[in-house]
């Protein structure tokens, strides 16, 4: 099993291209089941997760092709994806590959709208939480489908007419339950209002590639979400947003280790709450034409407290970085984290390179240090892992990171990104 090497004490000087959203392309892949037109997708990231949902696309009748395009000298692989679902062959997607990925789950809306069917695993528990799927079934269940939890599954049932536009609010934020509302709703009879709903930029994107494809969706980006049915939608062309996650963990990377860096291609308003509290914490960050320059000179990193939150809050899938950023900070600061209730495994990781974090229900207290030191260290998550890697750019020494299959769900081509930037970081395979 692969496993990142990390020798600190380098600072980060140079430009590292940012890839395409993972949890934006996701959820695009999956709408391509709405159409037996061709959808293709550019700037697609090439992760695990990515690989592991065209199977599963395909399993449901998908034909998939992938055309790499070189970007930038050699540095970054945005891939166009061609996605066409002409016929459907199956309306179920099992245990086995839905329990690798969460995100799988939510072919439920797509097949639902589109067959009239689905029988869709649950998707289990995870690393980070319980993450239950009631508002899932309680919204599409508004939208009139008949849903039946058996053996493990959900098996949903569309109204022989089709689903029916419904308002519906959700009772709390869901990411995942907004794109598959969202979803659903496009191919319903009449108008379904969403309340309550997610405004991350990844829902913002999927209502764009939608429109492109015919539906009639307003107000993403607000918590009011309104989607005009329609008869069928056709193929499009569009190209996935930048990964904000990706830019927010290189900028923590270059505050924590030092240096001057350019994140290209990205763009700093998707992630403006953690960039502010990146600058609080004593780095400049300024927009280029193409991104975001990132310097820390000289000063120490500050300690800032921050609490997580759905968008345009500080977001959970940067919590675990910044907490790594903060482990070398000159005083206390607390993080609080609020999406999901067991999402500080990498704390007890922290603390094997010397960090001193300690917990107290949803808040970790950080003390900063005045050195870390390199340690072996596991990956739990996704997350978690890359703050392993940002806590070793600035330990003393090796830090050893196994597990790395996280790593490879979500960063693209991580330790080249790294290393081209001054880093000591390399995979070594056993
Ligand atoms: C998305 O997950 C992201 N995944 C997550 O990123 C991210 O952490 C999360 O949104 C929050 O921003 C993708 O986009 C693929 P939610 P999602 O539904 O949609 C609860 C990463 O590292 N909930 O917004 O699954 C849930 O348990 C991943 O890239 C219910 O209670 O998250 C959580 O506490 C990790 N019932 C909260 O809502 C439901 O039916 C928010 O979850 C659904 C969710």
């Amino acid at each position: 099993m692969d496993r990142i090497r990390i020798v600190g004490g380098n600072e980060l000087h140079g430009v590292i291209p940012i890839s395409g959203a993972k949890n934006a392309a996701l959820p695009l892949m999956i709408a391509s089941l709405l159409t037996d037109d061709t959808l293709t997708l550019e700037n697609v990231p090439h992760l695990a997760d990515v690989e592991q949902l065209i199977r599963i696309l395909g399993n449901h009748g998908a034909d998939i092709s992938v055309n790499g395009r070189r970007e930038r000298q050699g540095e970054s692989y945005a891939r166009t994806v061609h996605f066409t679902s002409r016929n459907i062959v199956s309306t179920t997607a099992p245990y086995e590959l839905v329990s690798k990925m969460r995100a799988s789950f939510w072919v439920i809306g797509p097949l639902l709208a589109r067959e009239g069917k689905a029988r869709v695993s649950l998707p289990g528990g995870c690393a980070i939480g319980t993450r239950p799927v009631d508002l899932f079934i309680e919204g599409l269940a508004a939208l009139g489908a008949n849903i039946e939890i058996e053996g493990g599954y959900v098996n949903a049932t569309a109204p022989a007419g089709g689903l029916i536009g419904a308002r519906y609010v959700f009772p709390k934020v869901s990411v995942g339950a907004t794109h598959v509302l969202m979803m659903a709703a496009t191919l319903a009879n009449g108008t379904t209002v969403l309340g309550n709903a997610a405004r991350e930029p990844e829902v913002v994107d999927l209502a764009k590639c939608l429109n492109a494809m015919g539906a009639k969706i307003s107000g993403q980006g607000t918590s009011t979400v309104t989607i005009e049915g329609v008869r069928s939608l056709s193929g499009a062309r569009h190209r996935v947003l930048p990964d904000r996650i990706e830019t927010g963990t290189y900028a923590m990377a270059v505050a924590m280790a030092g240096g001057d860096v350019i994140l290209e291609d990205t763009e700093a308003s998707l992630l403006d709450t953690a960039l502010e509290a990146i600058r609080r914490a004593g780095a400049q960050i300024s927009e280029t034409n193409s991104g975001i320059r990132i310097v820390r000179n000289g000063a120490g990193i500050k300690p800032v407290d921050i609490v997580t939150d759905p968008f345009p809050g500080f977001p959970t899938d940067l919590q675990a970085q910044f907490m790594g950023l903060m482990t070398r900070s000159s005083g206390v600061s607390h993080i609080t984290e609020t999406i999901f209730e067991n999402r500080f495994m990498h704390v007890q990781e922290l603390a094997r390179l010397g960090a001193k974090i300690s917990l107290s229900g949803q808040t970790a207290k950080v003390e900063g240090v005045s050195r870390l030191k390199g340690a072996p260290v596991m990956a739990t998550d996704l997350r978690a892992s890359v703050s392993l890697v940002i806590a070793g750019l600035a330990a003393e020494g090796e830090t050893m990171v196994s597990r790395v299959y996280h790593l490879d769900r979500g960063f693209e081509r991580l330790e080249e990104k790294l290393t081209r930037c001054g880093a000591h970081v390399e995979r070594v395979s056993d």
